[in-house]
């Protein structure tokens, strides 16, 4: 178990005397972590806890470090959740969890103004709502009418909440993970294609194996309860602090034209497909361009390679493909079309 401070704070009330003979006192302060070691330890931090899902850690992780906003789909009971808040606790990030139901107001996701009497003299207040967050979880957003829907992705696009005239910024990081379930599609509300564009990614939370699934079974028999963190034994080893570190270090990543000439082959490649009737919007890629760098920078490189945009061209690309019905009619899937383009678009060397 990582025993790490969670950062390394000097004491500013007891200042380090100056040595007699004028040298430069010793450093004090424990070695600072470098932002990659911190984010590292996160997921390990949450593989306490959480069985597998490695990928989709990683790619919340990604998510994070970039700003992107993430549609998590996976059937009931994968941890979804689970894996949310212990990201967050490990993170020391606040999180807020929405259930998005039929009668969800968009006042119930981004706050309202509410008159508050007070000696004798009334005032209004803005009651911020569950959106004022660093990791929101929008849980079944297509349960949701499209009205709420779309106070959300607004609220995601401009990273603030307009209310009665004023803007109120959101806090930073601001990252919303809305779950889907794959198989209800009875009453719910499918998210437009011009808003699924706003996701980075879309991640998908598979069953685990049968040998994770009996770990899984061993941790609750050993006692384990998933809704006391703290008791399980996981605690912050990484903070908002680092996300930014992390992040100017990625804006250094270097990304050689070829690369970006790869990204480009690789959008217009989906535009072409015969299998498609909508391929992926230059936001799109652009997306795809800032998931590589992030991937890079967690792979320990300062510079992109064609790998780690294939890596990502998935997770990134697969919710803004629309396939013709007649493709999906003989079980062809939005993967299975990128796959096939992965495998044709000339990689740079
Ligand atoms: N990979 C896993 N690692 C650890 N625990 C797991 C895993 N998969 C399932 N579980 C167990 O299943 C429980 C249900 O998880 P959780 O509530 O997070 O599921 P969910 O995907 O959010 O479901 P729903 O779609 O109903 O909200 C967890 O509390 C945990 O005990
Ligand atoms: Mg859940």
């Amino acid at each position: 178990m990582p025993d790490r401070p969670i950062r390394p704070q000097r004491v500013a009330s007891s200042p380090i005397p100056s040595s007699p003979t004028g040298a430069e006192p010793p450093d004090l302060a424990p070695p600072v972590r470098s932002p990659r070691d911190a984010v590292l330890a996160v997921r390990a931090e949450v593989a306490k806890v959480v069985v597998g899902q490695e990928q989709v850690l990683t790619g919340l992780v990604a998510a994070l470090l970039v700003r992107g906003h993430v549609l998590l789909e996976g059937v009931p009971g994968v941890a979804k959740t689970l894996l949310v808040k212990t990201l967050a606790a490990a993170l020391d990030l606040d999180t807020r969890r929405v259930q998005f139901t039929p009668d969800l107001m968009p006042s119930d996701v981004l706050g309202q103004s509410i008159l508050e009497q007070r000696a004798g003299t009334a005032s209004f207040r803005f009651r911020e709502g569950p959106v004022f967050t660093n990791l929101l979880l929008a849980d079944e957003i297509n349960r949701t009418p499209p009205r709420t829907q779309a106070a959300l992705l607004e609220a995601m696009e401009e990273r603030q909440v307009s209310v009665e005239g004023a803007a109120r910024a959101l806090p930073d990081p601001f990252v919303v993970v809305a779950t889907q379930n794959p198989v209800e599609y009875e009453g719910t509300y499918p998210l437009p294609e011009a808003q699924l564009d706003r996701f980075l990614f879309k991640l998908v939370m598979a069953y685990p194996s049968a040998e994770q699934e009996q770990s899984v079974l061993a941790r609750h028999d050993r006692g384990l309860d998933p809704h006391d963190l703290v008791a399980a034994g996981v605690g912050p080893v990484a903070g908002p602090g680092d996300l930014r570190r992390a992040r100017s270090e990625i804006d250094t990543i270097r990304c050689e034209e070829q690369i970006l000439a790869y990204v480009v082959s690789l959008a217009r490649a989906t535009r072409e497909s015969p299998s498609l009737t909508l391929g992926v919007s230059p936001r799109g890629a652009t997306m795809l361009l800032h998931a590589a760098k992030a991937w890079a920078w967690l792979s320990g490189r300062d510079f992109v390679t064609p790998d780690e945009a294939k890596a990502m061209a998935r997770p990134t690309f697969r919710h803004r493909l629309v396939l013709r019905p007649e493709v999906e009619l003989e079980g062809g899937t939005a993967d299975g079309v990128l796959d096939g383009i992965l495998a044709t678009v000339p990689v740079p060397r």
